[in-house]
């Protein structure tokens, strides 16, 4: 029997990582390592832990001896476990190295020592830095521009020594921003529905026009596994979207499905200490593989909103359920 390791498994991405993988690989046995930081919770894959269809192992992928244990026989090891928030990372920035960089170096290790025969990891179009005009490909300089995106280009700098001095069999996959359900709600779609929900406004960074792409992870996780089975090691894959909005866009859009005028809700906050205008990459790699994105953000809102209303209960030291309308709904 096959085993599939995925770290960070019991976060947004991951958790749909392994949602999709259950689904591909009904005969694989699944291992879900995670630390269970603020941003992993046990809700999100319970349907498979509980099942016995998936296992969780609590642990820290900076460990070695912790990573050793988990991927040894592993014939796949997807490796999504990270601090993401950018916002932490200004004011947090060793625990994002430490994870990102040092758990990323400890995690390859573990799979050279144990001799697992492919290694896919999550990175980050933020990598790139600023793309203001056209769009990067996977060739193109790494230059990114804070905390999270230096450390998570920091950890593909370490996998590209191992391709190039022991071999390690290692795919990179560098993804658009994402969407759907699960994400914690410090990141701006979840933040803003969570907010209209109770009743509360919408704080923007600065004067709002930083554009973003937004992937569902339905389209993403089909994406991951996509490349674990086509992709070439030591190559890496952009996973994109034409789905662009700035942070004002996103704003309205979300208002709009409230029934709400944007301009009497939103209020401009100080910005980040930096905070990249514009991402953009070239997907045609894949595309020329056969892969395409097929969800629209404006699509797949209702079902987000539906999500979070029913499952606010999760996030109530964050918000106050007093001021949302129907909180007898909320699970
Ligand atoms: N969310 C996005 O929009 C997006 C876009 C592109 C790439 N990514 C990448 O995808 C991956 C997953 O992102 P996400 O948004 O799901 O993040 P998330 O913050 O929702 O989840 C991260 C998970 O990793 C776990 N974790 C954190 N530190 C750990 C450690 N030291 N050891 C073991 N587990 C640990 C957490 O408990 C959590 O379950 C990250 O590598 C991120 O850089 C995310």
């Amino acid at each position: 029997m096959h085993k599939i390791v995925i770290t960070g498994g019991a976060g947004f991405a991951g958790s749909h990582i392994v949602d999709e993988t259950c689904r591909q690989h009904p005969n694989s046995r699944i291992v879900i390592l995670d630390k269970m930081t603020y941003a992993g919770d046990v809700r999100n894959i319970s349907h498979h832990v509980f099942s016995n269809r998936a296992q969780l192992l609590v642990g820290d992928i900076s460990d070695l001896e912790t990573c050793q244990r988990a991927v040894k026989d592993a014939s796949l090891v997807i490796h999504a476990a990270a601090e993401s928030h950018v916002d932490n990372s200004f004011s947090n920035s060793l625990e994002f190295t430490r994870t990102n960089v040092l758990g990323t170096h400890a995690l390859i290790e573990a799979c050279r020592r144990e001799r697992v025969p492919k290694l896919v990891h999550i990175s980050t179009d933020e990598v790139y830095g600023e793309v203001m005009a056209g769009s990067a490909t996977e060739e193109d300089v790494l230059r990114p521009t804070t905390p999270y995106s230096s450390s998570k280009a920091a950890a593909e700098m370490i996998l590209r020594g191992y391709i190039q001095s022991y071999h390690a069999p290692i795919v990179i996959i560098r993804a658009n921003n994402l969407y759907g359900t699960r994400q914690f709600p410090e990141k701006i779609i979840p933040r803003f529905i969570c907010h209209l929900l109770t009743g509360q406004r919408l704080p923007i960074h600065g004067n709002g026009h930083n554009r973003r792409h937004y992937l569902s992870t339905s389209d993403f996780a089909q994406a991951v596994l996509f490349i674990a089975d086509k992709g070439d090691i030591g190559e890496t894959y952009n996973i994109g979207t034409t789905e662009e909005y700035t942070n004002l866009e996103m704003a309205q859009l979300i208002c709009e499905h409230f029934g709400k005028e944007v301009n009497d809700l939103v209020d401009f906050v100080p910005d980040r200490p930096f905070n990249d205008a514009r991402y953009s990459i070239s997907w045609d790699k894949l595309k020329s593989m056969g892969w395409q994105p097929k969800n629209r953000l404006r699509d797949d809102l209702g079902l987000l909103v539906d999500w979070y209303r029913n499952n606010m209960s999760r996030y109530e030291e964050l918000f106050d359920l007093r001021d949302m309308p129907n909180t007898a709904a909320v699970s």
